[in-house]
């Protein structure tokens, strides 16, 4: 497969057309960013480590029934991808209290919630991605209400997957943010990466954080801790 043209950079992953108009590649940067970019850093190994893990991650989701854009792991930084038009909502789900929701709703970071939540973020670097709720949705226009509930069902369906997967491996899964995109039929998919830089790992004994919270909060080195992550998951 061609890498052609580079049609968009973000702050972590280049994304190339190829020579099917219908796949796009996905080559996945050594680049760290926290707080809307304020803090960035170069960090040697992190692409290969985040496209292991993501590819990993969509496998398994794959074969319990989760569809998404993930083709094929081409390298060790690149994955091809089904061509989406990614939806600019990120949806959150959250089984314990940490981060943003913690500040928010003053909850001790680590507390179960009752169940698990889904939220909503307008996908927009200069707002610094907002919370909102399904009426801005509506307003914003960013997606019908079946495309709503299809983000919301598809979203806990992956928490249902995901959780006891960590959960085997020793890791809690404490929240993650999912992007979704609308395929070549319209059909909403799961898109973009599931990795520790959009996840909130934490080991399930020592509570010890396996995610981009070491590189935000400068608790230790990144590479090693996705590296237990990726093992953890059965990874090289
Ligand atoms: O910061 P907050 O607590 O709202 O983040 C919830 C989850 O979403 C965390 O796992 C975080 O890594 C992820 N997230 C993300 N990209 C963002 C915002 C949050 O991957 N832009």
């Amino acid at each position: 497969m061609n890498k052609d043209q580079l049609l968009y950079e973000g702050k972590a992953k280049k994304l190339y057309a190829t020579e099917e108009p219908n796949i796009l590649l996905v080559e996945y940067k050594d680049s760290a960013t926290a707080f809307n970019g304020e803090k960035k850093e170069e960090i040697a190994g992190k692409g290969v480590l985040n496209n292991r893990i993501t590819s990993l991650i969509f496998e398994k989701l794959q074969a319990n029934g989760i569809a998404s854009h993930f083709v094929k792991q081409l390298s060790e930084t690149e994955q091809l991808v089904k061509r989406v038009e990614i939806i600019s909502i990120e949806v959150v789900v959250r089984n314990i209290a940490a981060g943003s929701l913690a500040k928010r709703l003053g909850f001790e970071e680590g507390t179960p919630l009752k169940r698990p939540i889904v939220e909503f973020y307008y996908k927009d670097d200069e707002l610094g991605d907002p919370f909102i709720t399904t009426e801005h949705i509506d307003v914003l226009e960013l997606a019908t209400p079946e495309e709503v509930t299809a983000m919301y069902e598809g979203a806990l369906a992956v928490n249902k997957v995901l959780q006891p997967i960590f959960a085997d491996v020793n890791v809690t899964l404490i929240d993650f943010k999912l992007e979704f995109g609308r395929d070549t039929n319209g059909d909403v998919l799961l898109a973009d990466e599931i990795s520790p830089d959009t996840c909130r790992l934490w080991d399930a004994k020592t509570k010890q954080k396996l995610d981009k919270d070491v590189f935000r909060r400068d608790l230790g080195n990144l590479t090693e801790v996705y590296t237990i992550i990726l093992s953890r998951l059965g990874g090289k």
